[in-house]
Parts: C-alpha cells; structure tokens; sequence
C-alpha cells in the first residue's frame, strides 16, 4: 500500500448516447443494479485507495453528490473537482494538481467497468511500482475505437496510438492508468491534438520515451467492459445481472469492499443495508454483514 491517490473521470458530454444522457450523466446512468460509476470506485478501493477526487462537469456535479454523498459511508473521502469542458482526458492530471499534492495516483474512466478473479493482485503489483506508470492492454476485435498499442518483433511496445485507422495490433489501452507523481508535470507538456484535446496517450509516451512505462495484458480471464452505445451499455448491465444473479455474489459492490477490507463497521453495513431494504442489494449487504 502507497499514498496514491485515485481520480475518477466522469465529465464529458456523453453525446454518443443521447437522448439519454441529456438529463443525466452517461457515468450515473444503471449497469443493471447500480450507477456505472459505482464499478470504477470500487475497482480504486480493490487497489486500496480511500482518497478519490471525482472530476465531472459542472453541470452534473450536483447530481453526483447526491448520488455518493462524501464517500464516508464506505469509509472514503471524495474530493470533487469540475471540469469546465471536456478537453481530454490528460487534463485530469493538471485539474487534480493540486488535490493529488505530489502523490502518485490511478486515474480511472467513470465508464469503464472491470471484472475478474485476480484483480486485487494486478492492482496491487501496479501500486508496488514507484516510479513510472503502470497501464492494461486488453485484446479486443475493434481496437480502432481505443488508443492501442504496438509492439516490436521482440514483443516490447513501441508506441500507443489514439484511434488509428490502421491499428498496429488488437491491444486496447483500458482507461485505468497507475502514474507516478510526475504525471501532473509531464501533463503540462501536453500540446492539444488535431482534435483539440489533451490525449492521455501523448502523456502515457512521455513515460514511455523513457522507458518508464509498463503495459501490462490483462488476459481473457477478465471483463473489460464496453458502455459506449446503447446495445453496449444494455449487454453490460445483462453481463453484471447473469453473473451475480448465478453466483449470488455482487460485481462492483463498494460497501462490501469496504466492509472487507475493515474500512466500514458490522453497525454501518446494517445501516447501508436498511436503506436499501426494499431491494436484492440491501439484502445481499445483510447477507455478507452476517459473513454468509
Ligand atoms: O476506455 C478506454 C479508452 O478511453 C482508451 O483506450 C483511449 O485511449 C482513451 O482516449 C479513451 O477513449 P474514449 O473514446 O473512450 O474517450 P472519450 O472521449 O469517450 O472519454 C472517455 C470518458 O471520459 C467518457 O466517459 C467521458 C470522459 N471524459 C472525456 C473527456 C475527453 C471526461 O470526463 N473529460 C474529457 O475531457
């Protein structure tokens, strides 16, 4: 365990699935028994941070701390931080300077859901590393709708490329990114692209320039789920309810992380449990109060 500190992006306009996310925002919106954003908070508890800034717009701010309140009820603190315009994900570093004073962090996409037996141990390898960055190639079958990776004939990766209309392989980059407390400074160096923006792979090559950069393959064990259209956002909330329909057992479950891991009481579990009483989910938080 370090001091990193986790960061929550959660902004942006959320266009490529409106109507919907025009009254609310694409990372409250329900993965079957909860709001999306519940999975990214509880894959940064899994890797055992309790700080977490959360940026949004500022818009949907309001929506977002009535939905998480300050994070006390599962033994966090949140710190939430407004992104004026959706100008790139690299931007995140430079908006959460300040909050992360020198520590080092993992920056998580508000709509990226994870889920596999083993995740605790690759987080926590990626929190042991120091210096440098830690990010997850993950195979996909349309890598050019994400920044990939490329490697050289010995394996070793050459470049991340946002969006290529050629990729250079079928390695997706997932939107978790373990930096070391230099993120903030290199992010300053970041000149925005043709599109405009702040692109989080121009700040992950200044690591890897270096030599500093660690691309681990989360392998095909493990879920790395899409939310970006319709159909995508529908088969992730069917993926969440088989499986912890079947098992019995909850996929992104916050108060049972921090239940776990000592961070919440058996007394506060019973009065998160009560409030959802009318619910599966309140009764699966009795269920594991008892220790079943
Ligand atoms: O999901 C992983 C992919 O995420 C990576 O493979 C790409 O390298 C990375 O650029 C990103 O690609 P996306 O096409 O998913 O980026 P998008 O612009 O959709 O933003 C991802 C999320 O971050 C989305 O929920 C909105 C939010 N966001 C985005 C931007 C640009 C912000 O909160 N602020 C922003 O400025």
């Amino acid at each position: 365990m370090t001091n990193r500190k986790g960061i929550i992006l959660a902004g942006g306009s959320g266009t490529r699935l409106f109507p919907i996310t025009i009254g609310v925002s694409k990372q409250l919106l329900p993965i079957y028994d909860k709001p999306m954003i519940y999975y990214p908070i509880s894959v940064l508890m899994l890797a055992g941070i309790r700080e977490i800034a959360i940026i949004t717009t500022p818009h949907d701010q309001d929506q977002f701390k009535r939905a998480l309140g300050n994070g006390n009820d599962w033994g966090l603190n949140f710190t939430y931080i407004q992104q004026p315009s959706p100008d790139g994900l690299a931007q995140a570093y430079l908006l959460a300077e300040e909050f992360l004073d020198g520590a080092p962090s993992a920056l998580i996409l508000g709509d990226n859901v994870f889920f596999g037996h083993g995740l605790p141990e690759i987080l926590a390898a990626a929190d042991r590393r120091e210096r440098g960055g830690t990010v997850f190639g993950y195979r996909v079958s349309d890598p050019n709708r994400y920044g990939v990776v490329g490697y050289d004939a010995q394996g070793r990766v050459t470049e991340i490329i946002e969006k290529p209309e050629n990729p250079p392989s079928n390695y997706a980059v997932t939107g978790l990114y373990f930096l070391d407390e230099t993120a903030p400074e290199r992010a300053r160096k970041v000149e925005p692209s043709p599109r405009g923006e702040l692109e989080i792979v121009d700040l992950l090559r200044s690591y890897l320039d270096e030599g500093e950069l660690d691309v681990q393959q989360m392998g095909r064990g493990y879920a790395w789920l899409d939310t970006g259209t319709h159909g995508s956002l529908l088969d992730a909330g069917n993926f969440v309810r088989t499986l912890s329909e079947r098992q019995g057992q909850q996929v992104g479950c916050p108060e049972e992380v921090a239940f776990n891991k000592g961070w919440v009481s058996r007394e506060k579990l019973d009065e998160l449990a009560s409030r959802y009483k009318k619910t599966n989910y309140g009764a699966y938080l009795s269920e594991i109060r008892k220790g079943s």
